[in-house]
Formats: C-alpha cells, structure tokens, sequence
C-alpha cells in the first residue's frame, strides 16, 4: 500500500494538513503532526487511528506531535518600514552606478524644468561628500537657519527650494568626514528635519554608486520613483545596469532612464553626431524593463553655464538641450501622482 493511499484517507478526514511527515516502515506508519497549541495531541491521535483502521497493512500507528509557529502569509509584510517625508507629494531619487554622468546637472535642471511646468519642486543634494548643487544653482556660501520648530529652511533658487550640505559646512574646502551612522543620521535630518513646505516634487541629488548611502536610503526613506542617468557608453552601462538591479531590490519604482551626453548636434550644420554610438541605452532599457525618459545632447554650455551657477533650462531656454530637459520633465509629469 502506497503512502499516498493513507494520505488520501487522512486527507478525507481532515487531517492532512497537520501532516509534517509520514513514513511506513513495515506495517508500522509513523506520522508526525504539526500542531500550533498543544491540547488538540489526543483528539488528532484518535481520529487518525479511527481513520486508518480498515487499512490491512497499517498495523501499529506511532503519532508523534511538534510545535509549529504560525507563519505570516507571504508578502503581507513590506521589507522595510519607510518613512515618508511630510507634505512631499512625489520623491524622486536621480541615480546612477557610474560618477561623473551628470546626474547632479540631471537632478538640478529637471527640477528647475518641473517648476517650470507650475509645480512646487525641491532640490536636495544628497551628496554629502561631494555637494554640487550649490555651484549649479549659484549658491555658494550660502547658509541655512532653522525655523522656530527647530527645522532648517531650504534655500530659494530658480523658484526651487534647495538643500545641501554645503550650506552647513563652514567653508567650501571643509572635507566631510562623517562615517556610516552619523552620515546617515545627517541624512536623514536632511529629508525628515526640513520645513519643506507642500511640494509636488522632490528632487534627491544622489551620490555616484550603489553604496550604503544610497541602500539606507533607498530602505529607509519612501520614494515613489527613481530616475538613472548614463552616458552611451559600454563602460557606463555596466554601472547603471548595478543601479537598476538596486532600486529594483530595494522595490522602488524605476521611472526610467535617461541619455545623457547622448548626441552633439554641429553649430554650423545643425547635424547631429552620435559621438558614442546611437541606441545602446535604448536596447538596454528594454532589456531591462524600462524606458528611456529622453536624451540629452552634449553642449559646452551646460558646462559653462553650471559653473556660472544657471542651469541651462534657466539661462537658454531655447536650447536643444533645454528642450530635451523640458520634455524629460513633462513626461515625469504625466507618470508621477498629482
Ligand atoms: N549634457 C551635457 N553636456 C555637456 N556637459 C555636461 C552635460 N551633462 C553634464 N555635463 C558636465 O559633466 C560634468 C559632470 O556632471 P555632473 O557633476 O552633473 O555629474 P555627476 O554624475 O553628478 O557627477 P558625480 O558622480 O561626481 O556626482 C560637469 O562638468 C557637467 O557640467
Ligand atoms: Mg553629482
């Protein structure tokens, strides 16, 4: 007689799904039995011998009981326990795997393009070791106070609300050597201890990499999307595809990757050249389940104007790339909660 026979007995009887083992050695069945709370051992060892007693092999039944924890239902518990940051109705982190892309030019002039559209938008740097917002929004050594509750008030910029840790640092060569927790805890002061007022959106700077900062964050803090920013090239690619796997781990929603430096268009001929090669992030973001927000052209102006401390959206609206920033940010527009 096959095991199943008797499983199917016990089945019928409505124990089967105490059954945590069964074995029959001989005519002898041992079955063991799962049970949450004691008290019930003799009640089940009754019905399994009532149950199995017209079977001909089963000669000896040996029932023994374990205790067994309730197990919560998968999935009913997020992984981590986000705060979210009052009166902030969309946060948007802007990363990448890769330094040097131009995320923080990214971050900066899509926010100025957002308010742009008519939305509130703040601007926080999240790059405490390398701040350079306030060189892209002109505001350096300038400096934050608290309001009365003891919350730091951003600065204003662009019609932006802005913050960085540049503006607490007593100088710009001021090197930033805080470690693991504490760095974390200024962080985090940085989104939760801000009177950022009602915003639409709030633009998160982050640093280059995929590091602790950003995966305390990305566990810590509820974000409702996360931008990537990469360059055409292979060696760029590899990187952001790190990003992705990150804010896929930590489940926030990617909203999709922009190209930046994807293309240089000649002053004199108005003809485009695709200096690192055309369709790779394409290829890439379908491959990865996503999409590519847009692409931002090379243009020394947006160098030059970020050094001036004027995102190019600000200074010259009618540029191709301030176009490509503008669209970028109608899109987000239209995928992000109102
Ligand atoms: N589309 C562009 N055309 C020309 N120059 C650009 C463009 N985008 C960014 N840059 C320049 O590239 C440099 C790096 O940009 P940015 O600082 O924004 O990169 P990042 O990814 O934030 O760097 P980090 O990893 O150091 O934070 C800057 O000098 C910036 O002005
Ligand atoms: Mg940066």
């Amino acid at each position: 007689m096959a095991v199943k026979e008797i499983m199917d007995t016990l089945r019928d009887a409505g124990l089967s799904q105490f059954v945590k083992d069964i074995k029959l050695i001989g005519s002898t069945l041992e079955i063991v039995y799962g049970i949450k709370e004691k008290g019930v051992e003799r009640e089940l060892e009754e019905k399994t011998r009532q149950a199995l007693k017209d079977m001909p092999d089963v000669k000896d039944i040996k029932v023994r009981f374990v205790e067994v924890r309730e197990e919560p239902p998968a999935f009913s518990q997020p992984m981590f326990v986000r705060r979210k940051v009052e009166g902030v109705r969309n946060l948007i982190a802007v990363g990448s795997g890769k330094g040097g892309v131009g995320k923080s030019t990214v971050a900066a002039n899509l926010a100025v393009a957002l308010a742009k559209l008519g939305y509130k938008v703040g601007l926080l740097d999240a790059d405490m070791y390398g701040p350079s917002v306030p060189t892209l929004l002109g505001l350096k050594n300038q400096r934050v106070y608290v309001d009365e509750n003891n919350r730091i008030i951003p600065l204003e910029k662009y019609g932006l609300k802005v913050l960085s840790i540049g503006f607490l640092l007593p100088s710009e060569d001021t090197p930033v050597i805080w470690r693991g927790p504490m760095l974390m805890k200024a962080l985090t002061q940085f989104l939760f201890d801000v009177n950022w007022g009602e915003l639409d959106y709030l633009i998160l700077d982050l640093p280059p990499g995929t590091g602790d900062v950003q995966l305390t964050l990305a566990q810590n803090v509820q974000m409702d999307g996360a931008i990537i920013v990469t360059t055409p090239q292979d060696v760029a690619l590899a990187d952001v595809r790190k990003a992705t796997a990150m804010f896929r781990e930590v489940q926030i929603p990617i909203l999709g990757v922009v190209e930046n430096m994807a293309y240089f268009v000649c002053p004199e001929s108005g003809n485009k050249y695709y200096i690192f090669g055309k369709g790779k992030v394409m290829e890439f973001a379908s491959q990865y389940g996503t999409k590519v927000l847009g692409s931002i052209p090379i243009d020394p102006q947006v160098a030059e104007d970020s050094d001036k401390g004027t995102p190019v959206v600000e200074s010259h609206p009618e540029s191709e790339v301030a176009k490509a920033f503008l669209s970028i940010a109608k899109l987000i527009s239209d995928i992000t909660r109102r």
